[in-house]
């Protein structure tokens, strides 16, 4: 198979890469404006990266496209800190710009594999009901079920869940009217090695959680825990997610013209949880326990984001469909995927760990 990825170059993409030039004989051609995450790759003889804007010469996109069978789209912004303050930026990399390359892959007849969001479902149901009225039914997000809920325009966070949402709508438009096939994925907040950035050491500007609380703990600043830290996410590991991915590929009948919640459910946690539990993982490795104090505040989004903040309170998959029509089920509990990802941080960042094992 000829796999075209747009947007190879950041944290899903390049795992994406590494898995199916390790576990398949398919071919890559990759495009991204980045290629530090995926240096190690370039000399592989079935990858081919052109380092360049996907829109940047719209016939060599509808090349590439051409010449492909699966298109896996992933160029887009994703980092909370810029819904707000480029709203206009965020919907023409997340609505406006993408609908080239779906009406391409409509154009072309080829299967698009778009990387969408959870964030699509937007506000929970349970901002609507009062908490004695709360049942797990209302926690759920079904993919061909659930209502998605975006706030008012003045809510600039919204731009993006809402960007997004339309481009899922064009997506499966383009499906009914004239046949394109697809796969919509709707991450829950993959983590792993490689994800976002630290600011100040390979970055600038805010990156998501994981790497704003790393920065705190590698610099001595407080974590700072967003209007109080009592939002929840379901936290999925990377390599989890990518096995979904691949089972994606392989079973094409099973994976077209759908859309897939690709979380970890059991994986829950609160934002306040989470800056402990990072503090307590980042003082095992350093061995160093004075860390378990490390100090953790609490910051108003308007400070921390800018106006037009408004969270996403819980997000929680239901993945049956994945299970049932890709026999998919994400094994790497939370413990485990904090673990595992701190250790890629403490050991490119701070120093090589000490492993008596
Ligand atoms: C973002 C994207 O918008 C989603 O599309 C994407 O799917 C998701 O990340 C992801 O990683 O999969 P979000 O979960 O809100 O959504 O991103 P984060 O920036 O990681 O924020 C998570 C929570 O932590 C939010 O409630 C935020 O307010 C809070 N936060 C963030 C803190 O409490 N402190 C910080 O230093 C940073």
């Amino acid at each position: 198979m000829r796999i075209l990825i747009l947007g190879c170059g950041g944290f899903i993409g390049s795992h994406l890469v590494e898995r199916v030039l390790k576990d398949t004989k398919h071919h890559i051609k990759g495009v991204d404006l980045s290629d530090y995450k995926i240096k190690v790759h370039t000399e592989d003889p079935r990858f081919l990266f052109h380092k360049r804007d996907v829109y940047e010469d719209a016939t060599m996109l509808s090349m590439d496209i051409a010449h492909s069978d699966v298109v896996i789209f992933l160029a887009t912004i994703c980092h909370p800190s810029l819904y707000n303050t480029q709203p206009l930026k965020t919907i023409r990399s997340n609505f406006t710009q993408p609908c080239q390359v779906v009406d391409l892959c409509a154009e072309h007849k080829k299967w698009l594999i778009n990387v969408s969001t959870c964030e699509v479902y937007g506000r929970t149901l349970l901002s609507y009901v009062e908490p004695d009225a709360y049942t797990d039914e209302l926690y759920l997000q079904r993919e061909d079920e659930t209502p998605l809920i975006m706030g008012p325009i003045q809510n600039q966070r919204w731009s993006y869940a809402c960007a997004k949402q339309l481009l899922d709508r064009y997506i499966y438009g383009q499906g009914y009217e004239n046949g394109l096939e697809y796969t919509i994925i709707r991450p829950y907040n993959f983590f792993g090695p490689r994800m976002d950035y630290i600011p100040e050491k390979d970055g600038e500007g805010t990156p998501r959680v994981l790497a704003c609380f790393l920065k705190a703990l590698m610099d001595g600043e407080p974590m700072k825990l967003v209007d109080g830290g009592e939002q929840r996410r379901t936290i999925t590991y990377i390599d989890d997610a990518i096995d979904a991915f691949m089972r994606i590929l392989e079973r094409p009948k099973q994976s077209k013209n759908q859309v897939f919640n690709i979380g970890n459910p059991d994986n829950q946690i609160s934002m306040s949880d989470l800056a402990e539990m990072m503090r307590g993982i980042y003082s095992s490795l350093l061995m160093d326990e004075s860390y378990l104090q490390h100090p953790i505040e609490s910051v108003s989004s308007e400070d921390f984001y800018g106006p037009g903040y408004e969270d996403c309170d819980q997000r929680e998959p239901d993945i049956t469909k994945a299970q049932e029509l890709l026999g998919w089920n994400p094994k790497t509990d939370l413990h485990e995927t904090m673990r595992h990802t701190m250790r890629y941080f403490f050991e490119h960042y701070v120093q090589p760990v000490f492993d008596p094992s």
